[in-house]
């Protein structure tokens, strides 16, 4: 039979944020969840130990945590995989990142919710009621099938950059639920929507560092959602609110007149009133070769990025 040892994080509230570790060793056969690992623990070696689960089989969302620094869910990870991974170590249990500890791996969810209403994660339709129900077809629904598989577990939140320079960032999970309505052809708010999701702490404040997409478990991929959403504030004109879009804006622009990036673009369309004050600078800079020309470049076969540009539209 297989043995493991598990370093899991004890935080008590009345003990300071690092509290303490606490090592345990379980013999066990070879296929036990991590889950099961902490639920036979807390049974059989320290019944304090607090974690939060409920449905064992991936689907009520409750058991994250993280294993070896990575956001998993506990029922759907195998302690015999993690070890695999780390060589063999002791495996790391700690709770998901980006919330305030409770009690050991049992974490504060409130601002997760609160985001997660924020975003109004339900169907608004326009117009009076139909007779019986609102008929979408396969190919609309599609559309937003991924985002409709959230379970909520906040892997994402978890492994959010955004929100650790910014807690106040809507975050991946309730963005993904943003899409979910926005882009579904039932809802009549989608302009409402756009603007609700581009404002501070929105869809523009997401560094794209992609461990969202990474560690969902349900294939969600928050930030395509997120994406999307971008897509839809820039169909809906509400795209020159924030810095963060029209930055977007400049990029799109350029590779559309010039077929690559302009950087010196970048600038005065994300801040044109920053950019103003730093004209001087950037003067100076010019006058140094160290700045690209503020003459628009174009590459030699632009009509293939053009059309490069028109398929990805058509496709997305
Ligand atoms: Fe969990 Fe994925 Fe939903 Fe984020 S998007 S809450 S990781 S299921
Ligand atoms: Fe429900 Fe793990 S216990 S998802």
């Amino acid at each position: 039979m297989p043995t493991s040892t598990f370093d899991i994080f004890r935080f008590q509230p009345d003990q300071g944020p690092d509290s303490y570790r606490q090592a345990f060793t379980l013999e066990h056969g070879t296929d036990l969840t991590l889950l099961d690992a902490i639920l036979r623990l807390q049974d059989e070696q320290d019944g304090t130990l607090a974690v939060r689960y409920s449905c064992r089989s991936a689907i009520c969302g409750s058991c994250a945590c993280k294993a070896d620094g990575k956001t998993v869910l506990a029922c759907m990870s195998q302690v015999e995989d993690l070890k695999a991974q780390n060589g063999g170590q002791p495996v790391r249990v700690d709770p998901i990142g980006n919330f305030r500890p409770l009690k050991d791996l049992i974490v504060d969810m409130d601002p997760f919710w609160d985001k997660f209403k924020s975003v109004k994660p339900y169907l608004i339709p326009d117009g009076p009621a139909p007779e019986k129900e609102r008929i979408v077809s396969k190919e609309a629904m599609q559309k937003i099938y991924n985002e409709s598989k959230c379970i909520l577990c906040a892997a994402c939140y978890s492994e959010c950059n955004s929100l650790a320079a910014d807690p106040e960032f809507v975050g991946p999970a309730a963005l993904a639920w943003g899409f979910r309505f926005a882009g579904d052809e039932r809802d009549g708010q989608r302009h409402n929507r756009a603007k609700l999701y581009s404002g501070e702490h929105g869809v523009w404040d997401c560094t794209r560092c992609m461990y969202c997409n990474e560690r969902c478990p349900k294939g969600v991929d928050p930030r395509d959602a997120i994406e999307k959403l971008g897509g839809i504030a820039f169909s809906e004109g509400v795209s020159w609110a924030d810095a963060g879009a029209r930055h977007a804006k400049a990029f799109l622009i350029s590779m559309r007149t010039g077929g690559k990036l302009n950087e010196t673009l970048l600038v005065p369309f994300t801040n044109p009133i920053k950019s103003q004050l730093d004209l001087p600078f950037a003067l100076r800079m010019l006058s140094k070769g160290k700045a690209p020309s503020p003459i628009p470049h174009k590459v030699k076969n632009l009509g293939e990025v053009k059309k490069l540009m028109k398929n990805v539209k058509e496709t997305i």
